[in-house]
């Protein structure tokens, strides 16, 4: 990948920070020189500092002042406050790119002045091994040349797309969320496992190579799901006794109501008006 050639700040040292650091440094898309990271715990910006050798600050307005991007990656509850201490800091050529869950880009701007070029972006947990899923959108200000520069670097953590913000909760209830579907599903295989005596290691071996091989046979095949799962049962066998349970329990409609449920507990907290916060 072409090197950005840019001053990047990291406002906030927390897991996804040090995620985006390693696949920004991996990929060659920033040296350590072009990277600053602060945070209020000493702690945590040592650990960078010894990591990957970036810059450190613990003062947010000095560091954004030399900024060509400023990833804020701070929680959501904090952000107001965050923002409110950089609006009149930011250079205007600088972008400012936000990962907190649930909060839209209005607020951003009304948070940081309305002339501030904002990006928001929803990563999930599977950036911190360079296998997220990113989606992301562009505020009033920002224009191609912001969405190309947050593709490329969301690119170094995984897959990204950019949508409209009207989609963002459906992508939280997706694949923000999503790892917490599979991880359940981990864990009833696993259970599984354990009720027919199978060793609890061996177990989880065979889990993550049965999801993972299971992924990349869609991906190759490009055949949807529904057909894939059709190929694997003969009538009357062991899948199918196991999908007729499923299909009792309704399982499939589950699924699909409780990623609605996230999609509209998401909507509660992302609304348009600045002030709302989320997780
Ligand atoms: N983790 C995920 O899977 C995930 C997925 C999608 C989106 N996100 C979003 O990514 C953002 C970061 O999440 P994370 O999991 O990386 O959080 P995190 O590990 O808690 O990192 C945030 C860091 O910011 C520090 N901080 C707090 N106030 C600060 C301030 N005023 N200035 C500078 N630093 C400050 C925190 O310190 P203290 O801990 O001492 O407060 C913490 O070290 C969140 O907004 C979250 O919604 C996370």
């Amino acid at each position: 990948m072409k090197p950005l050639n840019k001053n990047v700040v990291f406002i906030g040292a927390g897991n996804m920070a040090e995620a985006l650091v390693r696949g920004l440094l991996a990929s060659r898309l920033c040296e350590p020189d072009s990277i600053t990271v602060t945070d209020i715990s000493e702690e945590r910006l040592r650990r960078l500092r010894e990591s990957f050798k970036v810059g450190t600050s613990r003062n947010n307005r000095d560091a954004v002042s030399g900024a060509d991007l400023v990833l804020l990656a701070v929680k959501p509850q904090v952000l107001p406050g965050v923002c409110a201490e950089l609006n009149g800091c930011v250079p205007a050529r600088a972008l400012v790119v936000s990962i907190a869950a649930g909060i839209a880009t209005p607020s951003l701007e009304q948070w940081l002045g309305p002339d501030a070029r904002v990006v928001r972006v929803m990563p999930n947990m599977p950036a911190l091994v360079r296998e997220g899923a990113s989606a992301f959108c562009l505020g009033r200000q920002a224009g191609p040349e912001d969405a190309r520069l947050v593709k490329s670097i969301f690119k170094s953590v995984g897959f990204v797309v950019r949508l409209d913000e009207s989609q963002m909760d459906a992508v939280t209830a997706l694949s923000g969320s999503g790892p917490a579907y599979v991880f359940m599903l981990m864990e009833a295989m696993r259970a599984a496992a354990r009720d027919m005596g199978v060793d609890e290691t061996v177990a989880q071996s065979l889990v993550n190579a049965t999801i993972s091989g299971a992924v990349r046979l869609q991906e190759t095949s490009g055949l949807p799901p529904e057909e894939l799962r059709r190929r694997v049962t003969s009538p009357g066998g062991t899948t199918a006794a196991a999908l007729s349970v499923l299909e009792r329990g309704k399982v499939m409609d589950t699924w699909v109501a409780a990623i609605l449920a996230a999609r509209n507990r998401a909507s509660e907290l992302s609304g348009p008006v600045a002030g709302q916060t989320g997780a």
